[in-house]
């Protein structure tokens, strides 16, 4: 029997570990039916996640929707030029916007940003110790956690501090669930993202800055990127970038202070300890929880009885492959020693994905956590949990997933 799962339930989205636990039981790929009424594979093996993402008859052009596009109207147009992005291509075509992003991620470029990341962070961790002043909670969310990568990613794009807001709410909008925010509040929030890009955009062509977007946004080379694919670019990162890296942060600020002892360790030890910290919580709490929909040329077998079938929607649950307990034991202990430089280190993680669409920004997500997070906590060492780690509210949907709100005090 096909299990049913409504991805916008609020006990799903608190803690779908359990239900992806009992979906691998019955092999790494099962398929399951969705609220919305059409179904899906679903790739919780560890194994057989990365098989997937480095197979090209798993494609990641979206399927065109029964009876044409399905979209009609500005918002439908606006949000087919966005979604016109890298992640939603294949082959040739994919190498060819991949490489010409690249190059605004060069490890020199990103790590040329740690200085300003750090800088950022201490602005922001200004502020939260100046509210921390005046009230007794703050959340950790909107005073850190949202904040710092906004920044980053804004200064990549070169987006003015007084439109960061917009972008966040824009960006919120367009990646919730169907059925989750009334249809007019998602259409808006695309026509929005479509006008904002298009205005950035003009304005980087005419006088470019010295962010990384103005370097995209050059037009001196002949397979140079176009408007539409600048566009999509731009939504891209903003999308990719910035709500992923919060997830992160703050789940791993939760689960730092949900373990004193590991909190204690990395303080004491320093980077490696960071570092080890930041992957084991990409594993522990990945913030993609799944990548981006696939769909099958051809049918599959992906061993273990799991045999997709041609034109089925796939997603690789990165949350549940990274919890497989068959390479991660005890998968749901958080266990930074797992991660530790030297013999024993457990085998990669698949938050970032694999294969040709592996992530672009993964060394800037971890610059700014292993930046971002020790400030933190120096600045602040007698930061409690205000709130049952139980009770937070969590993002609803499979895309991506971390507390909505995190209620701190400081120790009295
Ligand atoms: C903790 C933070 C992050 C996580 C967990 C994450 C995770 C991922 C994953 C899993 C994919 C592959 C998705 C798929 O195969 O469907 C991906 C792709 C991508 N990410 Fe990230 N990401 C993070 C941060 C960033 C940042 C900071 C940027 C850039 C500013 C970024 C830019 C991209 C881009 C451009 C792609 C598409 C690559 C392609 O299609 O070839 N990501 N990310």
């Amino acid at each position: 029997m096909t299990t049913a799962l409504n991805p916008a339930d609020a006990a799903f989205a608190r803690d779908p570990y359990p239900f992806y636990a009992a979906l691998r039981e019955q092999g790494p790929a099962a398929e399951v039916a969705l609220s919305n009424g059409t179904t899906a594979w679903l790739v919780t093996g560890y194994r057989q996640a990365r098989a997937v993402l480095a197979d090209p008859r798993f494609s990641n052009v979206p399927a065109p929707r029964a009876g044409g596009s399905g979209r009609v109207g500005p918002a439908a147009g606006a949000r087919s030029v966005l979604e016109r992005h890298m992640l939603n291509t294949d082959g040739a075509e994919h190498r060819r916007l991949r490489r010409l992003a690249s190059v605004a991620f060069t490890p020199r470029r990103v790590d040329a940003l740690g200085e300003r990341i750090a800088r950022l962070t201490d602005t922001v961790l200004a502020g939260l110790a100046a509210r921390l002043e005046n009230e007794e909670v703050v959340d950790l969310v909107d005073d850190f956690a949202f904040p710092l990568p906004v920044l980053v990613i804004s200064e990549i794009l070169g987006v003015p501090e007084a439109d960061r807001l917009d972008l966040r709410t824009w960006t919120y909008r367009v990646g919730s669930p169907v059925g989750a925010l009334a249809p007019g509040e998602i259409d808006e929030a695309w026509q929005s993202l479509h006008r904002y890009f298009t205005g950035l955009i003009a304005d980087k062509r005419r006088q470019p800055g010295e962010d990384l977007f103005s370097l995209l946004a050059r037009d001196d080379d002949a397979e140079a990127l176009d408007d539409a694919e600048l566009l999509a670019m731009a939504f891209l990162l903003l999308f990719a970038g910035y709500e992923t890296t919060m997830n992160l942060l703050a789940s791993a600020s939760l689960l730092l202070l949900g373990h004193p002892e590991e909190l204690a360790a990395a303080r004491r030890e320093g980077e490696p300890r960071w570092a080890a910290v930041t992957e084991e919580t990409l594993r522990h709490a990945s913030p993609l929880e799944g990548t981006t929909w696939r769909r099958t040329s051809e049918e599959v077998d992906l061993g273990s009885g799991a045999v997709v079938p041609a034109e089925s929607s796939v997603l690789v649950v990165l949350a549940a492959a990274n919890r497989d307990p068959e390479v991660f034991p005890d998968p749901d202990a958080f266990r930074p020693d797992r991660f530790a430089p030297g013999e024993g280190r457990a085998l990669p993680h698949v938050a970032f994905g694999h294969g040709p669409h592996i992530c672009l920004g993964a060394r800037l997500a971890r610059l700014e956590a292993t930046i971002a997070l020790p400030r933190l906590f120096d600045a602040l060492p007698d930061l409690r949990l205000a709130a049952d780690p139980d009770t937070l509210p969590y993002r609803p949907g499979l895309l991506v997933r971390g507390p909505r709100t995190l209620p701190v005090r400081r120790a009295r």
